[in-house]
């Protein structure tokens, strides 16, 4: 994605959140800026058009808040990359942290409506209701790994053919970057008002396993180009 794009996309995604205040203007724009991933769900085009996402972990919505303003550059004749951002995405986020799913709302709904629904709760008892995409990103590994597996099921059980499952793990067989990636996301965690709590990781391989084994076929990218991150895009379809 050219520089003028990627400053315009950012503008137009972070905007929306200047009147949440400004730690969260703050927020939504660095994390937008810094972080590879969200350009990467437009390149590897992700998400199909009109597909219904359910967002787990959602935070303030920072997902929903790039993929439409993508769609708002495009449909005003504003986007200059070869892979077209999707079209009429709407996005339900369920997030632990209720103020931060308010957040979310407050800035997403005067712009977007009930395309985006946030709300505050925990992804294990989420209703997946109808869904084309599910997205957890770097969420996973703050429940136990059978709780994980058991979320899977339902995400694998809830998605029919051409569905889309997107994940963002740490590979925890990548030694120091690793470990770095680790103690970087507790300090992130505290500063956000999070209570440290134990995290269950694995390493790629066997997160890919575990989600070839409910049937999803797997592609991996490393998502960690620039960082000191052991960052991975997973994304896992479901056949037609
Ligand atoms: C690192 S942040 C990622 C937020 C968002 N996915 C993003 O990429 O901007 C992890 C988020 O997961 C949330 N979270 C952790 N455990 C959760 C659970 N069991 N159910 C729902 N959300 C959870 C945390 O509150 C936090 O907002």
């Amino acid at each position: 994605m050219q520089d003028q794009l990627k400053k315009r996309l950012l503008d137009a995604a972070s905007d929306p959140y200047r009147d949440s205040g400004a730690f969260n203007y703050r927020w939504a724009r660095g994390k937008l800026a810094g972080d590879p991933i969200f350009a990467a769900l437009i390149d590897e085009a992700v998400f199909p058009d009109n597909a219904r996402v359910l967002d787990l972990g959602c935070g303030r919505g920072l997902l929903a808040a790039w993929l439409l303003a993508a769609e708002r550059l495009a449909a005003r004749g504003l986007w200059s990359a070869s892979t077209v951002p999707p079209k009429g995405l709407r996005f339900r986020g369920v997030e632990l942290m209720a103020r931060e799913a308010d957040c979310g709302n407050r800035a997403l709904q005067p712009l977007h409506g009930d395309r985006v629904q946030l709300q505050g709760g925990d992804m294990r008892a989420a209703e997946m209701g109808d869904v084309d995409a599910v997205a957890i990103l770097d969420v996973l590994h703050y429940i136990p790994h059978v709780e994980q597996e058991r979320l899977l099921d339902r995400i694998r059980a809830a998605l029919g053919g051409g569905g889309v499952f997107v994940t963002r793990v740490g590979d925890a067989g990548s030694g120091w970057r690793f470990a770095f990636s680790q103690f970087v996301d507790r300090c992130i965690s505290f500063a956000q008002g999070h209570r440290i709590a134990p995290t269950w990781c694995r390493p790629l391989a066997d997160w890919v396993s575990v989600l070839e084994s409910r049937g999803f076929s797997v592609q991996t990218r490393a998502m960690s180009a620039g960082t000191p991150f052991a960052n991975v895009m997973v994304v896992a379809r479901v056949g037609k």
